[in-house]
Protein backbone atom coordinates (compact mmCIF):
# COMPACT_ATOMS: atom_id res chain seq x y z
CA UNK A 1 0.00 0.00 0.00
CA UNK A 2 1.18 3.72 -0.68
CA UNK A 3 0.67 5.95 2.36
CA UNK A 4 -0.58 9.16 1.59
CA UNK A 5 -0.29 12.13 3.72
CA UNK A 6 -2.16 15.31 2.97
CA UNK A 7 -0.62 19.08 3.70
CA UNK A 8 -3.67 21.26 4.65
CA UNK A 9 -7.46 20.77 5.63
CA UNK A 10 -8.93 23.20 3.85
CA UNK A 11 -11.80 23.10 0.55
CA UNK A 12 -9.70 20.96 -1.88
CA UNK A 13 -7.94 18.76 0.40
CA UNK A 14 -11.21 17.85 1.73
CA UNK A 15 -12.68 16.95 -1.89
CA UNK A 16 -8.98 15.53 -2.51
CA UNK A 17 -9.50 12.88 0.24
CA UNK A 18 -12.64 11.74 -0.58
CA UNK A 19 -11.57 10.56 -3.79
CA UNK A 20 -8.44 8.82 -2.72
CA UNK A 21 -10.39 7.15 -0.30
CA UNK A 22 -11.74 5.54 -3.62
CA UNK A 23 -8.72 4.14 -4.85
CA UNK A 24 -6.69 0.80 -4.76
CA UNK A 25 -3.51 0.06 -3.57
CA UNK A 26 -2.60 3.17 -1.80
CA UNK A 27 -4.33 4.42 1.78
CA UNK A 28 -4.84 7.84 3.08
CA UNK A 29 -2.35 7.87 6.31
CA UNK A 30 -1.78 10.92 7.64
CA UNK A 31 -2.68 14.98 7.18
CA UNK A 32 -1.20 18.06 8.58
CA UNK A 33 -2.29 21.38 9.38
CA UNK A 34 -1.26 24.60 11.21
CA UNK A 35 -3.74 23.66 13.76
CA UNK A 36 -3.27 20.68 15.39
CA UNK A 37 -6.96 20.37 16.64
CA UNK A 38 -7.77 20.72 12.78
CA UNK A 39 -5.81 18.03 11.55
CA UNK A 40 -7.31 16.05 14.24
CA UNK A 41 -10.67 16.25 13.60
CA UNK A 42 -9.77 15.97 9.51
CA UNK A 43 -8.11 12.48 10.77
CA UNK A 44 -10.91 11.54 12.17
CA UNK A 45 -13.90 12.47 9.50
CA UNK A 46 -11.80 10.92 7.19
CA UNK A 47 -9.98 7.89 9.06
CA UNK A 48 -6.38 8.55 9.02
CA UNK A 49 -4.04 6.93 11.17
CA UNK A 50 -1.26 10.37 11.76
CA UNK A 51 -2.57 13.83 12.46
CA UNK A 52 0.57 16.43 12.67
CA UNK A 53 0.42 20.32 13.57
CA UNK A 54 2.49 21.47 11.54
CA UNK A 55 3.52 20.69 8.03
CA UNK A 56 7.22 20.02 8.86
CA UNK A 57 6.46 17.70 11.82
CA UNK A 58 5.11 15.63 8.83
CA UNK A 59 8.17 16.02 6.97
CA UNK A 60 9.27 13.42 9.50
CA UNK A 61 7.46 10.53 9.38
CA UNK A 62 9.47 7.84 7.48
CA UNK A 63 6.31 5.70 6.78
CA UNK A 64 4.75 8.48 4.35
CA UNK A 65 5.66 7.76 0.39
CA UNK A 66 3.27 10.63 -1.01
CA UNK A 67 2.37 13.92 0.05
CA UNK A 68 -0.62 15.87 -1.60
CA UNK A 69 -0.35 19.63 -1.25
CA UNK A 70 -3.74 21.50 -1.13
CA UNK A 71 -2.23 25.45 0.28
CA UNK A 72 -2.70 28.55 -1.15
CA UNK A 73 -0.47 28.99 -4.28
CA UNK A 74 2.57 30.74 -3.10
CA UNK A 75 3.71 28.45 -0.33
CA UNK A 76 3.49 25.48 -2.76
CA UNK A 77 7.27 25.47 -3.60
CA UNK A 78 8.22 25.37 0.07
CA UNK A 79 6.10 23.14 0.93
CA UNK A 80 7.55 20.91 -2.17
CA UNK A 81 10.53 21.37 -1.05
CA UNK A 82 10.15 20.32 2.17
CA UNK A 83 8.64 16.95 1.31
CA UNK A 84 11.31 16.21 -1.90
CA UNK A 85 13.93 16.81 0.33
CA UNK A 86 12.54 14.50 3.53
CA UNK A 87 12.49 12.19 0.62
CA UNK A 88 8.80 11.94 -0.09
CA UNK A 89 7.48 11.93 -3.25
CA UNK A 90 4.55 14.62 -4.36
CA UNK A 91 1.58 15.78 -5.94
CA UNK A 92 1.03 19.11 -5.87
CA UNK A 93 -2.20 21.12 -6.24
CA UNK A 94 -2.21 23.62 -9.46
CA UNK A 95 -0.75 25.99 -10.30
CA UNK A 96 2.18 23.96 -9.16
CA UNK A 97 4.53 27.20 -9.52
CA UNK A 98 3.56 30.89 -9.16
CA UNK A 99 5.92 31.55 -12.25
CA UNK A 100 7.74 29.31 -14.83
CA UNK A 101 10.97 29.78 -12.56
CA UNK A 102 9.79 28.25 -9.37
CA UNK A 103 7.99 25.07 -11.26
CA UNK A 104 11.07 24.75 -12.99
CA UNK A 105 12.68 24.98 -10.07
CA UNK A 106 10.88 22.55 -8.48
CA UNK A 107 10.78 20.01 -11.27
CA UNK A 108 14.86 20.10 -11.28
CA UNK A 109 14.83 18.78 -7.18
CA UNK A 110 12.66 16.39 -7.86
CA UNK A 111 14.70 14.70 -11.16
CA UNK A 112 17.73 15.30 -8.65
CA UNK A 113 15.91 13.38 -5.60
CA UNK A 114 14.56 10.44 -8.42
CA UNK A 115 11.25 11.16 -6.63
CA UNK A 116 8.04 11.40 -8.44
CA UNK A 117 6.32 15.30 -8.47
CA UNK A 118 3.37 16.15 -10.34
CA UNK A 119 1.28 19.18 -11.03
CA UNK A 120 -2.91 18.37 -9.89
CA UNK A 121 -3.89 18.97 -13.16
CA UNK A 122 -6.85 17.01 -12.57
CA UNK A 123 -8.89 17.93 -15.43
CA UNK A 124 -6.75 15.42 -17.40
CA UNK A 125 -7.82 12.12 -15.84
CA UNK A 126 -11.29 12.04 -16.52
CA UNK A 127 -12.76 9.66 -18.29
CA UNK A 128 -14.61 12.22 -20.70
CA UNK A 129 -11.35 14.17 -20.93
CA UNK A 130 -9.88 10.58 -22.37
CA UNK A 131 -12.47 10.07 -24.54
CA UNK A 132 -12.49 13.57 -26.07
CA UNK A 133 -8.82 13.13 -26.82
CA UNK A 134 -9.63 9.78 -28.94
CA UNK A 135 -12.23 11.28 -30.70
CA UNK A 136 -9.84 13.85 -31.69
CA UNK A 137 -7.04 11.11 -33.04
CA UNK A 138 -9.49 9.23 -34.83
CA UNK A 139 -10.24 12.43 -36.91
CA UNK A 140 -14.26 12.52 -35.95
CA UNK A 141 -14.41 15.93 -36.30
CA UNK A 142 -11.39 15.70 -39.17
CA UNK A 143 -9.35 18.90 -38.67
CA UNK A 144 -9.70 20.98 -35.72
CA UNK A 145 -8.98 24.62 -36.52
CA UNK A 146 -10.56 26.45 -33.70
CA UNK A 147 -11.35 25.97 -29.86
CA UNK A 148 -12.65 28.16 -26.69
CA UNK A 149 -13.21 27.62 -23.37
CA UNK A 150 -14.17 29.67 -20.59
CA UNK A 151 -13.91 29.22 -16.91
CA UNK A 152 -15.53 32.20 -14.50
CA UNK A 153 -16.65 31.37 -11.26
CA UNK A 154 -18.87 33.99 -8.86
CA UNK A 155 -16.77 33.15 -5.83
CA UNK A 156 -13.85 35.42 -5.19
CA UNK A 157 -12.71 34.95 -1.72
CA UNK A 158 -9.77 34.88 0.39
CA UNK A 159 -6.97 33.99 -1.72
CA UNK A 160 -8.12 33.91 -5.11
CA UNK A 161 -7.89 38.11 -5.26
CA UNK A 162 -5.13 38.22 -2.78
CA UNK A 163 -1.69 39.74 -4.29
CA UNK A 164 0.21 38.34 -0.60
CA UNK A 165 -1.34 34.93 -1.43
CA UNK A 166 -0.06 35.24 -5.08
CA UNK A 167 -4.22 34.63 -6.38
CA UNK A 168 -5.55 36.07 -9.35
CA UNK A 169 -7.89 34.54 -12.22
CA UNK A 170 -5.28 33.14 -14.58
CA UNK A 171 -3.47 30.89 -11.79
CA UNK A 172 -6.83 30.17 -10.04
CA UNK A 173 -9.19 29.04 -12.87
CA UNK A 174 -7.60 30.28 -16.46
CA UNK A 175 -4.86 27.55 -16.36
CA UNK A 176 -7.31 24.83 -16.76
CA UNK A 177 -8.74 26.24 -20.26
CA UNK A 178 -5.07 27.09 -20.77
CA UNK A 179 -4.13 23.49 -19.83
CA UNK A 180 -6.70 22.03 -21.65
CA UNK A 181 -6.18 24.19 -24.77
CA UNK A 182 -2.33 23.00 -25.10
CA UNK A 183 -3.77 19.22 -24.14
CA UNK A 184 -5.53 19.46 -27.60
CA UNK A 185 -3.44 21.47 -29.31
CA UNK A 186 0.35 21.43 -27.96
CA UNK A 187 2.75 23.19 -26.11
CA UNK A 188 4.50 24.52 -29.24
CA UNK A 189 2.11 28.00 -29.95
CA UNK A 190 3.42 30.58 -31.93
CA UNK A 191 1.96 33.70 -30.22
CA UNK A 192 -0.42 34.52 -26.85
CA UNK A 193 -2.31 38.17 -26.78
CA UNK A 194 -4.34 39.17 -23.51
CA UNK A 195 -6.00 41.49 -21.57
CA UNK A 196 -7.74 41.66 -18.40
CA UNK A 197 -9.09 43.94 -15.40
CA UNK A 198 -7.31 43.66 -12.73
CA UNK A 199 -8.00 45.08 -8.77
CA UNK A 200 -6.51 47.40 -6.88
CA UNK A 201 -3.89 45.17 -5.11
CA UNK A 202 -3.07 44.97 -9.23
CA UNK A 203 -4.38 41.39 -9.58
CA UNK A 204 -6.59 39.86 -12.71
CA UNK A 205 -9.81 39.12 -11.73
CA UNK A 206 -10.96 38.96 -15.18
CA UNK A 207 -9.42 38.24 -18.63
CA UNK A 208 -9.30 37.05 -21.91
CA UNK A 209 -6.84 35.88 -24.56
CA UNK A 210 -6.02 34.23 -27.70
CA UNK A 211 -3.59 31.80 -28.71
CA UNK A 212 -2.23 31.74 -31.88
CA UNK A 213 -0.59 28.26 -33.41
CA UNK A 214 -0.39 29.61 -37.07
CA UNK A 215 -2.46 27.13 -38.43
CA UNK A 216 -4.97 27.27 -35.30
CA UNK A 217 -6.71 29.71 -32.94
CA UNK A 218 -7.94 29.71 -29.05
CA UNK A 219 -9.76 32.01 -27.44
CA UNK A 220 -9.80 31.80 -23.74
CA UNK A 221 -11.66 34.03 -20.77
CA UNK A 222 -11.73 33.22 -17.52
CA UNK A 223 -12.74 35.42 -14.10
CA UNK A 224 -13.19 35.26 -10.01
CA UNK A 225 -16.31 36.67 -8.78
CA UNK A 226 -17.49 36.81 -12.40
CA UNK A 227 -19.22 34.26 -13.00
CA UNK A 228 -19.74 32.79 -16.98
CA UNK A 229 -20.99 30.22 -19.67
CA UNK A 230 -18.38 27.28 -18.72
CA UNK A 231 -17.38 25.38 -21.46
CA UNK A 232 -15.02 23.98 -24.14
CA UNK A 233 -16.08 23.99 -27.81
CA UNK A 234 -13.61 22.42 -30.20
CA UNK A 235 -14.26 23.10 -33.46
CA UNK A 236 -13.25 20.96 -36.97
CA UNK A 237 -13.60 20.96 -40.36
CA UNK A 238 -15.93 17.88 -39.96
CA UNK A 239 -17.58 18.37 -36.31
CA UNK A 240 -17.46 19.56 -33.11
CA UNK A 241 -16.84 18.52 -29.92
CA UNK A 242 -18.41 20.44 -26.77
CA UNK A 243 -17.49 19.66 -23.31
CA UNK A 244 -19.72 21.95 -20.94
CA UNK A 245 -21.03 21.92 -17.30
CA UNK A 246 -18.07 21.77 -15.23
CA UNK A 247 -15.88 20.74 -17.75
CA UNK A 248 -12.68 20.78 -15.70
CA UNK A 249 -13.79 18.20 -13.92
CA UNK A 250 -16.44 16.41 -16.70
CA UNK A 251 -19.62 14.31 -16.33
CA UNK A 252 -20.22 14.40 -20.18
CA UNK A 253 -18.83 15.41 -23.81
CA UNK A 254 -21.01 15.88 -26.87
CA UNK A 255 -19.90 15.18 -30.25
CA UNK A 256 -21.78 16.51 -33.38
CA UNK A 257 -20.85 15.46 -36.96
CA UNK A 258 -22.47 15.89 -40.17
CA UNK A 259 -23.74 19.10 -42.18
CA UNK A 260 -23.22 22.11 -39.72
CA UNK A 261 -25.53 24.67 -40.69
CA UNK A 262 -27.48 27.49 -39.76
CA UNK A 263 -30.16 25.12 -38.43
CA UNK A 264 -29.07 21.42 -36.75
CA UNK A 265 -31.56 19.44 -38.46
CA UNK A 266 -28.44 17.18 -40.92
CA UNK A 267 -26.20 16.68 -37.46
CA UNK A 268 -25.55 13.46 -35.91
CA UNK A 269 -25.11 13.86 -32.10
CA UNK A 270 -23.02 11.17 -30.05
CA UNK A 271 -22.69 11.94 -26.41
CA UNK A 272 -20.29 10.51 -23.89
CA UNK A 273 -21.39 10.32 -20.32
CA UNK A 274 -19.60 9.69 -17.14
CA UNK A 275 -21.30 9.79 -14.08
CA UNK A 276 -18.34 9.20 -11.35
CA UNK A 277 -19.46 9.08 -7.97
CA UNK A 278 -17.59 11.28 -4.85
CA UNK A 279 -15.51 14.23 -5.93
CA UNK A 280 -13.72 13.01 -9.08
CA UNK A 281 -10.50 13.12 -7.41
CA UNK A 282 -10.62 9.05 -7.83
CA UNK A 283 -8.97 9.53 -11.70
CA UNK A 284 -5.89 11.39 -10.83
CA UNK A 285 -5.54 10.20 -6.74
CA UNK A 286 -5.47 6.31 -8.88
CA UNK A 287 -3.69 7.46 -11.74
CA UNK A 288 -0.54 8.75 -9.18
CA UNK A 289 -0.65 5.87 -6.76
CA UNK A 290 0.00 3.73 -9.67
CA UNK A 291 3.12 5.84 -10.94
CA UNK A 292 4.23 5.86 -7.44
CA UNK A 293 4.23 2.00 -7.38
CA UNK A 294 5.96 1.61 -10.35
CA UNK A 295 8.96 3.97 -9.15
CA UNK A 296 8.12 6.56 -12.22
CA UNK A 297 9.09 10.13 -11.12
CA UNK A 298 6.75 11.76 -13.59
CA UNK A 299 3.67 10.77 -15.10
CA UNK A 300 3.02 10.45 -18.56
CA UNK A 301 -0.50 12.04 -18.67
CA UNK A 302 0.58 15.22 -16.36
CA UNK A 303 4.86 15.41 -17.42
CA UNK A 304 6.62 18.13 -16.04
CA UNK A 305 7.23 19.72 -19.36
CA UNK A 306 3.83 20.60 -19.65
CA UNK A 307 3.58 22.25 -16.48
CA UNK A 308 7.11 24.31 -17.00
CA UNK A 309 5.30 25.22 -20.80
CA UNK A 310 1.64 26.14 -19.00
CA UNK A 311 3.71 28.26 -16.18
CA UNK A 312 5.64 30.30 -18.88
CA UNK A 313 2.72 31.18 -20.68
CA UNK A 314 0.79 32.33 -17.93
CA UNK A 315 4.42 34.74 -17.12
CA UNK A 316 4.13 35.53 -20.78
CA UNK A 317 0.52 36.82 -20.26
CA UNK A 318 0.72 38.02 -17.01
CA UNK A 319 3.07 40.37 -18.69
CA UNK A 320 0.69 41.38 -21.02
CA UNK A 321 -1.71 41.30 -17.89
CA UNK A 322 0.83 43.80 -16.23
CA UNK A 323 0.18 41.31 -13.15
CA UNK A 324 3.89 41.05 -10.95
CA UNK A 325 3.76 38.98 -8.18
CA UNK A 326 6.34 39.64 -5.06
CA UNK A 327 7.99 36.02 -6.35
CA UNK A 328 8.80 37.79 -9.73
N1 LIG B 1 -7.93 20.99 -8.40
C1 LIG B 1 -8.91 21.85 -8.20
O1 LIG B 1 -9.99 21.76 -8.76
C2 LIG B 1 -8.73 22.97 -7.23
C3 LIG B 1 -9.85 23.63 -6.77
C4 LIG B 1 -9.68 24.63 -5.80
C5 LIG B 1 -8.40 24.97 -5.40
N2 LIG B 1 -7.32 24.33 -5.91
C6 LIG B 1 -5.95 24.69 -5.47
O2 LIG B 1 -5.81 24.25 -4.13
C7 LIG B 1 -5.09 25.19 -3.36
C8 LIG B 1 -5.90 25.52 -2.09
O3 LIG B 1 -7.20 25.95 -2.44
P1 LIG B 1 -8.46 25.78 -1.46
O4 LIG B 1 -9.67 26.15 -2.25
O5 LIG B 1 -8.43 24.47 -0.81
O6 LIG B 1 -8.14 26.93 -0.37
P2 LIG B 1 -8.61 26.98 1.16
O7 LIG B 1 -9.97 26.38 1.32
O8 LIG B 1 -8.41 28.38 1.61
O9 LIG B 1 -7.61 26.01 1.92
C9 LIG B 1 -6.22 26.21 1.93
C10 LIG B 1 -5.62 25.58 3.17
O10 LIG B 1 -4.23 25.80 3.13
C11 LIG B 1 -3.72 25.95 4.44
N3 LIG B 1 -2.91 27.19 4.51
C12 LIG B 1 -1.57 27.26 4.66
N4 LIG B 1 -1.13 28.51 4.64
C13 LIG B 1 -2.22 29.30 4.51
C14 LIG B 1 -2.41 30.70 4.43
N5 LIG B 1 -1.39 31.57 4.51
N6 LIG B 1 -3.68 31.16 4.27
C15 LIG B 1 -4.72 30.32 4.17
N7 LIG B 1 -4.59 28.97 4.25
C16 LIG B 1 -3.35 28.45 4.41
C17 LIG B 1 -4.91 25.95 5.38
O11 LIG B 1 -4.96 24.65 5.96
P3 LIG B 1 -4.54 24.41 7.50
O12 LIG B 1 -5.27 25.50 8.26
O13 LIG B 1 -5.03 23.06 7.76
O14 LIG B 1 -3.06 24.55 7.61
C18 LIG B 1 -6.11 26.15 4.49
O15 LIG B 1 -7.25 25.49 4.97
C19 LIG B 1 -4.80 26.37 -4.29
O16 LIG B 1 -3.48 26.27 -4.75
C20 LIG B 1 -5.76 26.19 -5.45
O17 LIG B 1 -5.23 26.66 -6.68
C21 LIG B 1 -7.46 23.32 -6.79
Amino acid sequence: MIKWGIAATGNISNQFVQGLKRIKGGEFYAVASRDLSKAEAFAKKYGAKKAYGSYEAMAADKDIDIVYIGTPNDSHITLAKLYLNAGKNVLCEKPMGVNAKQTAEMAKLAKKKSLFLMEGMWTRFFPVTQKVQAWLAEGKIGTPRFMSAFFGIESGENWRKSFALSGGSLLDVGIYPLAFTMLVFGNDYAALKGMSLNNAEGIDEVNTFIMDYQDRLATIACGVGQRMHNRVYIEGDKGRIKVDGNWWHPKRAVLTTGVQDVVDYAEKKTVFKDNYPSTGFQYEAQHVNDCVAKGLTESPIMPLSDSVAIAQAMDALRKEFGVVYKED
